[in-house]
């Protein structure tokens, strides 16, 4: 329970159980009954590391009738990833912007990549998960990772705010702040959790207002939580203090106890009266088409153009224009994407193009321990056959980090590895003109083509790539075409 990726992996158990997973196709073959309150959804674990209570985190499919976008950052030189979800209300979405653009603008001058090539690189990863929801309170958490060269750290900053009213919280709108401080101070070793080097003193006397994290428990104690090296030894990892709900009520400002109540019982944010006591769907059968005819790659010149860290909100755009094309394409997607996108998941694989695995957040693999490697491949493989019904057998880990140690694990998993050796710099650039020219240059026979469907310019790119590869006499096929018969544990860059 420990590890950081483990935060993000706990959440399709959640979907499990959440009523609202009801179009998740996951369930068991016996449909459960449906709770009499069909849009309370209910965490089972928690999913934050800590050293004390930490909060749970809901099943992003709570949001699915907001209108919300999820938007990425990456980085390759750095390894730089981050995901955050935006409303589409201006207030909101500047804030939450605000804090992932500056935290990755920190990073990026804290931690410049290393002269020496053969130097690790520094890594940066954001997450985001919700705690908290309700038609007047959404609560989100950013969860996070850091690689300095020489040891690492985990950090969170959660995020409150209304919105039907546009209105973000800052920690002090939620509590008396005064009070909550006094308390945190007085806390009981018990409530002060198991670190033995707590010291709240250099927060001065408002420990309340240094704290990154403000969130309940489901049973509406406070928690109130701070990065590594904040007030404990940095070796203690993120520490959180919870002062009960009985005591901590008085304490809380109107604001407070609705974000209390939207985590102790979240409801769908758009519920009226009582929406959507949505009739579970069917298990997705995706009979994959029938691939055009099967395409001789020893006559053909073929290619494969291949889109990471999806799905996100411009991949169904993507999908027109390879329909238009006649293209079959390969997704890598991400365990994390597949959980916020299951939908668009799906029509991927209705569609017939092959997806692979991106791991569940995208962290440099090199870095992990088996155990690690292990868990982030397996829960993408899973989400992704429970909601595509496709069972994934290539795996590409983020930023083409690969030793010994995660060819092993994709082995095990049954999965082929696959790189790229046409890079269009998509990602950097954020260019369609430059995009579209390096496909073009760059591609030869067997080419394996390397975009993001997580970017606008990207996609926009695709239609362009697709008649120009087309003229040059190239065929489009999936990887798994390309590379013939891959195996499990072996690397690829390019095909036939
Ligand atoms: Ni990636």
């Amino acid at each position: 329970m420990r590890r950081a990726w483990l935060r993000a992996a706990i959440v399709p158990v959640a979907l499990l159980l959440s009523a609202c997973a009801t179009q998740s196709p996951v369930s068991s073959p016996t449909p459960e009954p449906l709770s009499p309150t069909p849009s309370v959804t209910t965490a089972s674990e928690t999913a934050l590391t800590g050293n004390g209570d930490v909060p749970e985190v809901l099943d992003p499919d709570l949001l699915e009738h907001l209108p919300v976008t999820v938007h990425s950052q990456s980085g390759y030189q750095q390894h730089i990833f981050a995901t955050w979800p935006e409303f589409g209300k201006p207030k909101i979405d500047a804030a939450i912007r605000g804090y992932y653009l500056s935290t990755i603008k920190q990073f990026e001058q804290d931690y410049p990549q290393p002269a020496d090539p053969e130097a690790p690189s520094p890594e940066l990863n954001l997450d985001w998960h919700l705690l908290a929801a309700s038609p007047s309170m959404i609560g989100i958490v950013a969860d996070g990772y850091q690689f300095a060269g020489a040891d690492a750290s985990d950090l969170w900053h959660s995020m409150w705010f209304d919105p039907s009213t546009d209105t973000v919280y800052q920690p002090a709108d939620l509590v008396n702040s005064y009070a909550v401080s006094t308390a945190l101070v007085g806390l009981e070793p018990s409530r002060r959790t198991m670190v033995t080097t707590l010291d709240l003193s250099p927060l001065g006397s408002n420990p309340y207002g240094a704290a990154t994290l403000v969130a309940f428990t489901g049973n509406g104690d406070l928690i109130v939580g701070f990065d590594e090296c904040q007030v404990a030894a940095c070796v203690e990892d993120r520490v959180t203090m919870t002062i009960p709900a009985t005591t901590v009520a008085p304490m809380l400002t109107a604001a407070g106890k609705r974000a209390q109540a939207a985590e102790m019982d979240p409801v769908d944010p758009t519920t009226t009266a009582s929406t959507s006591a949505s009739s579970p769907s069917p298990v997705p059968v995706v009979t994959p088409q029938p691939t055009a005819k099967k395409v001789n790659c020893k006559k053909l010149k073929c290619v494969a153009i291949t889109f990471d860290d999806g799905p996100g909100p411009y991949t169904k755009t993507l999908l027109s224009y390879l329909k238009a094309g006649n293209v079959p394409a390969t997704f890598f997607m991400l365990g994390q994407q597949v959980d916020t996108y299951p939908h668009t998941a799906l029509a991927v694989a209705k569609a017939g193009h092959e997806i692979g695995v991106h791991t569940w957040s995208h962290r440099d693999l090199t870095r992990l321990s088996p155990i690690q490697i292990d868990k982030e491949i397996t829960s993408t493989v899973d989400i992704i056959r429970n909601e595509t019904g496709v069972t994934p057998t290539l795996l590409r880990p983020p930023y083409g980090a690969v030793n010994s140690t995660v060819r092993k694990e994709a082995r095990k998993a049954g999965l082929a590895v696959v790189l790229w050796n046409v890079d269009t710099l998509d990602w950097k650039t954020r260019s369609t003109p430059k995009t579209v020219k390096a496909a073009l240059r760059d591609t030869r026979r067997g080419s394996i083509i390397l975009l993001h469907d997580i970017h606008k310019t990207s996609v926009a790119a695709v239609p362009d790539i697709i008649a120009g590869l087309q003229a040059k006499g190239y065929t489009f096929v999936t990887v798994t075409d390309l590379l013939g018969n891959p195996q499990p544990g072996v690397m690829y860059r390019y095909g036939r």
